[in-house]
Parts: structure tokens; C-alpha cells; sequence
């Protein structure tokens, strides 16, 4: 019988729980796998453990409160330990897709401020190539219009032709990142060369953040129904 996938985020996150050692300042990632590992956190907090983090979401400040773990915000915590979150596509050098929850910029600039960042993860995320799951590029709402078009021209020019760029939103209702911007899936296939997609990217005007984390993640932990493998980033 298939293992179910919520059973391999399961097994990931309580991996990544090992982790984590009294005294740390972490930072909480943001999606289901990320949910999980809050509830184990909160496990050992209520045993004794002594940590204090900070939220890549509204939503994962919400979950933390309710489970008691301890928060303060990044500029009273940075640099932080170790952060610990998901990710919707990873490959083995462990450049990620980030953003379907939404939380991209503070996911970025949360794990940025971490001497380390663990990726959970079922087996699902861990890709030969990134670019199956579309590109989350969150945009100011100011002349989104003119900055969609421009992230267009820029990807055409990359070889990526008419990609489907979709402003994400459900029922009628634009989706509001929690800074208050907007966010256009790419789908783009195949990302040929990541750093050169988030350079173009980062240089558009309007670009608030792109969901490629490019040398920031440390550590993959990915779940299989065989077992756990942990991937190193390459120093
Ligand atoms: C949130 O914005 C994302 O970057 C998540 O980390 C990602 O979507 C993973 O979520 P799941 O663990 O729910 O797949």
C-alpha cells in the first residue's frame, strides 16, 4: 500500500525536530510539512526544551501561538541558529521553488538571517530539474501591469516563451501576500540556469522577491517510504 504523503512529512519533520537544541533561536517555516514540524517542536517545548522563534507567516505565527512556542520578531532574534521549512521543489544542490503558501519573502529573509536552513520534505519535492511547480514572483501592487510585462519580456529574452504568468487568486478574490503584495505564478518547464532567471528577476523594478532560493538552504531532508536521506548542500 502507497504511503501516505502526509505519513513521509511526518517522518521529515521529526528528523529536522533532531535538530534543534536548547537555547537555539529558529526560524519557522511556513506550509503543511512546516505545520508538522511546529507540532513536534511544541512537543519537546512542553517537555522542557527552551527555544524562541521567529514566523515566516501570519499563518505559522498564528499555529506557534496556539501550540506555545515561544516568538519575537526577526530583528530582536536575528542571526538565527537554524530555520526549518518546506519547499514546493528542491534538487540535489539544493537550490529551491519556494512561495505556494505564499510566504516567499519572509521565508527568504528569514532563512537568509539563519547560519542554517533545513528543507523537509516528501519525496515528491526533490526534482532532477527545477520548474515543474510554477514560479511565485511576488510584485508590488503600484504599476503591476507594467511590471508583469516587463518579467515577460525579461523571460522571453531567457529563451522561456509565453509562459503562462497568472496572478493568483481564488473564487474572484486576489490572493495578499502578508506585506501586502501581490504574487504572479510563472510557469515556465525547465529552468535552465536558476541564478541567471533570479538575477533577471531580481532586477526588474516592481520584483518585490521570486521564490528561488539560490545557496541559502543547508540541509534537504527528504522522506521516502524506505527511509529518510539527508542531503548537505555543498560548502
Ligand atoms: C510557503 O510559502 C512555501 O514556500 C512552502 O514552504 C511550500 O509551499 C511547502 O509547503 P508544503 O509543505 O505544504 O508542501
Amino acid at each position: 500500500m502507497a504511503i501516505d504523503q502526509n505519513v513521509l512529512k511526518r517522518a521529515a519533520a521529526a528528523k529536522a525536530v533532531e535538530y534543534v537544541n536548547d537555547g537555539m533561536k529558529l526560524g519557522l517555516g511556513t506550509g503543511s510539512t512546516a505545520e508538522i514540524f511546529l507540532e513536534l517542536l511544541a512537543a519537546r517545548v512542553r517537555g522542557g526544551l527552551n527555544v524562541i522563534g521567529t514566523a515566516t507567516s501570519e499563518r505559522t505565527a498564528e499555529k506557534a501561538r496556539t501550540l506555545g512556542i515561544p516568538l519575537a520578531s526577526l530583528d530582536e532574534l536575528a542571526p538565527l541558529d537554524l530555520t526549518i521549512d518546506g519547499a514546493d521543489e528542491s534538487d540535489r544542490k539544493l537550490t529551491l521553488i519556494k512561495g505556494a503558501g505564499g510566504a516567499l519573502l519572509r521565508e527568504k529573509i528569514v532563512a537568509a538571517s539563519s547560519r542554517r536552513m533545513l528543507v523537509i520534505a516528501d519525496k515528491s519535492k526533490l526534482v532532477g530539474k527545477l520548474g515543474r511547480f510554477p514560479l511565485p514572483v511576488e510584485v508590488l501592487e503600484f504599476g503591476q501591469r507594467t511590471t508583469v510585462a516587463r518579467i515577460g519580456e525579461a523571460l522571453a529574452a531567457l529563451g522561456y516563451h509565453n509562459p503562462s504568468i497568472k496572478l493568483r487568486g481564488r473564487d474572484g478574490l486576489t490572493f495578499i501576500s502578508d506585506s501586502g503584495n501581490l504574487i504572479y505564478d510563472c510557469a515556465l518547464g525547465a529552468i535552465k540556469s536558476p541564478p541567471k532567471l533570479a538575477a533577471v528577476l531580481a532586477a526588474i523594478p516592481g520584483v518585490v522577491e521570486h521564490g528561488l532560493f539560490i545557496g541559502i538552504a543547508t540541509t534537504l531532508i527528504v522522506a521516502r517510504p524506505r527511509g529518510v536521506e539527508v542531503i548537505e548542500a555543498a560548502k
